[in-house]
């Protein structure tokens, strides 16, 4: 008799995704050199569809065509949910998979994994054990869903590991495994390069800003975006702020009056132009949770304008800091930095380059025997 050759379903939806599944690819088509009879199956759903959003990451980072598209494109959270659920369970009917590996916390997350665990197959969620205990958040309740009905949790530090004890998750179903966006960072490190707008805007390393804003809550409502905006203009002293602008803010900003002195406004950037942005920035603006693990390992100021994060990480040993939503808190988080008084941070525990082998190793050892 043949040996049995399980297959994981690999879900990635949207863009935070592309990064945390590439050294999980890698690592199993590594071991599958080596003789793992671990074969993977790629499921897009289509949650982001850009190319700037989705087909430019694939690119970068070596990631191989999906094997399937759900193709569920844009929506609101509960047409989304509703599309990736249908779309999902019919492919599962039709050609059942024996693990179902979710990354991150995304809408894709969530729904994917209902899909599978209610037809019976085994969830296995990277990131997992995260919380913000923010439930305005959509992010925040994919995270609890998914949390509740995963198999397996591959962890990124003792913070996650320890919400996952306190809900009764026992310690055998709990992998600390680290962070593979960070090994999708490290292993590019090399790679980056500068986008083309570098040199016609001048700019040079450590004599500009990064910026990022997408949440709902910075960025939806009009006039607060705009006094957001001003306020950024106004704490950064003359400096340029690259501001790589996300679909969901750009419908905002197309509806302001007057648009923002002293802002580099471009398109959403692919993978490698963006963190050379950020490797050589005088400091980051961001409402992401993401960005603010890259700038931890890359050692470059972070300035997070949000009330809570489920990377509490990045504040106690990284170089982030909350400052809350208000505005008027970007001016003083930026004199601190101006007068280079801004914490050096340090790397937080396994976030070392080797999580997607960690993780890889750990479903042969679940799934092949
Ligand atoms: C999603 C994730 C968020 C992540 C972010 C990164 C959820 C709940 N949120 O938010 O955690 O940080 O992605 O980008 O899953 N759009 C395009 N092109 C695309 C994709 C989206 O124009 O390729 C537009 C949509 O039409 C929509 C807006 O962007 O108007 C928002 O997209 P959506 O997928 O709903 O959520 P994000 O805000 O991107």
């Amino acid at each position: 008799m043949n040996a049995p050759q399980p297959l994981v379903d690999i879900i990635a939806g949207a863009r935070p995704n592309f990064m945390k599944i590439a050294p999980i690819i890698h690592a199993i088509q590594a071991r599958q050199a080596q003789g793992s009879r671990l074969r993977f199956r790629l499921v897009h759903t289509g949650q982001h569809y850009d190319e700037r959003m989705s087909g430019d990451f694939f690119t970068q980072l070596g990631i191989p065509l999906p094997d399937v598209n759900l193709e569920v494109g844009s929506g609101t959270q509960a047409e989304q949910t509703a599309s990736i659920l249908v779309r999902y369970e019919k492919l599962l009917l039709d050609a059942r998979s024996d693990l179902c590996l979710v990354v991150g916390d995304v809408t894709s997350t969530m729904a994917c994994a209902i899909a599978a665990q209610k037809l019976g197959v085994p969830v296995a969620h990277v990131e997992a054990g995260i919380r913000s205990g923010d439930w305005r958040m959509p992010e925040e309740i994919n995270r609890m869903v998914t949390d509740s009905i995963t198999n397996w949790f591959f962890t990124t530090s003792e913070v996650a590991n320890n919400n996952l004890r306190r809900t009764g998750v026992p310690d055998d179903r709990i992998f600390f495994v680290g962070n593979t966006m960070i090994d999708t960072l490290l292993a590019n490190l090399d790679r980056l390069r500068p986008p083309a707008f570098w040199a016609d805007a001048g700019l040079q390393p450590g004599g500009y800003f990064v910026m990022t804003l997408h949440r709902p809550a910075n960025v939806d409502d009009l006039s607060g975006f705009s006094r957001l905006l001003k306020a950024v203009g106004e704490a950064v002293r003359g400096v340029p702020v690259v501001f790589p602008v996300h679909p969901r803010t750009a419908k905002t900003l197309a509806s302001l009056p007057d648009k923002p002195a002293g802002l580099l406004l471009v398109d959403p950037q692919p993978y490698l132009e963006f963190n050379h942005l950020v490797r050589h920035a005088k400091g980051v603006i961001t409402d992401s949770g993401g960005v603010t693990e890259e700038t931890t390992v890359l050692g470059v100021p972070c300035v997070t304008l949000r009330d809570s994060t489920e990377r509490p990480e990045t504040v106690t040993v990284g170089t982030n800091e909350l400052i809350g939503t208000d505005p008027a808190a970007l001016k003083p988080a930026l004199d601190k930095l101006f007068a280079g008084q801004w914490k050096k941070g340090a790397i937080p525990e396994k976030w070392d380059g080797h999580t997607g082998a960690r993780i890889a190793e750990e479903l042969d050892r679940l799934l092949a025997g």
